[in-house]
């Protein structure tokens, strides 16, 4: 699909912004799991356990939801392609498996923050650490991926390039007029 440049640019500088925001808030809400975890202070814990579900449902669901709807229109509308480089087919799967268990994770939080809204020791509760660091790993990876854009074209892209430089040769001895 071929985009104006322009056009291009608005939507890599959207995607850039949802996804590397996305992380952002995991990031914050990662500050907030540890202080619901290790804190002593009633109060505090939870007020953490309730900023934790306020996060998690306006922004960071809605950040992942776009991330991967921007992620597939900006691959879409440049060259990359969404299957024809490795780096590009493994993004989209680690962004909608990351998006896929954080919207089963809601329940939980939710679930955690009305028990620590009514619990007189929410310091009890167990947090959900494993979700909020593995989510900024896998987060971490897919900014490498990004950056690096590492080579290798899966059997589709070869497939593509194969075909495009075939095309491109036929233009060049097709004779003019
Ligand atoms: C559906 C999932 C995704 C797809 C299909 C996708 C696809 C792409 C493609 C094709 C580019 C290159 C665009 C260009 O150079 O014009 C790109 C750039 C980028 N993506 Fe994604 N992406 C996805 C998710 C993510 C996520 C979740 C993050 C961050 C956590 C992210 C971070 C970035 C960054 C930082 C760049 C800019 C890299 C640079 O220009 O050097 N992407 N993405």
């Amino acid at each position: 699909m071929t985009v104006p440049p322009r056009l291009r640019r608005v939507v890599l500088t959207t995607h850039i912004a949802t996804s590397v925001g996305w992380l952002g808030a995991v990031l914050a809400y990662l500050a907030l799991d540890v202080t619901a975890v290790t804190s002593q202070d009633v109060q505090k814990v939870r007020a953490a356990y309730m900023a934790m579900e306020v996060m998690v449902l306006y922004v960071i669901a809605p950040l992942a939801l776009a991330s991967v709807l921007i992620g597939i229109v900006n691959a879409l509308g440049t060259s990359w392609g969404l299957f024809r480089h490795y780096w590009v087919l493994v993004k989209l799967l680690l962004t909608i498996f990351a998006t896929a268990v954080l919207l089963i994770q809601t329940r939980t939080v939710s679930y955690l923050a009305e028990t620590a809204a009514s619990s007189a020791d929410p310091g009890e509760l167990p947090g959900t650490l494993l979700h909020s660091a593995g989510g900024l790993v896998v987060l971490l990876i897919i900014v490498v991926l990004s950056v690096f854009k590492p080579r290798g074209l899966t059997r589709y892209g070869w497939r593509k390039q194969q075909e495009e430089r075939r095309q491109q040769r036929g233009q060049r001895t097709a004779p003019v007029g």
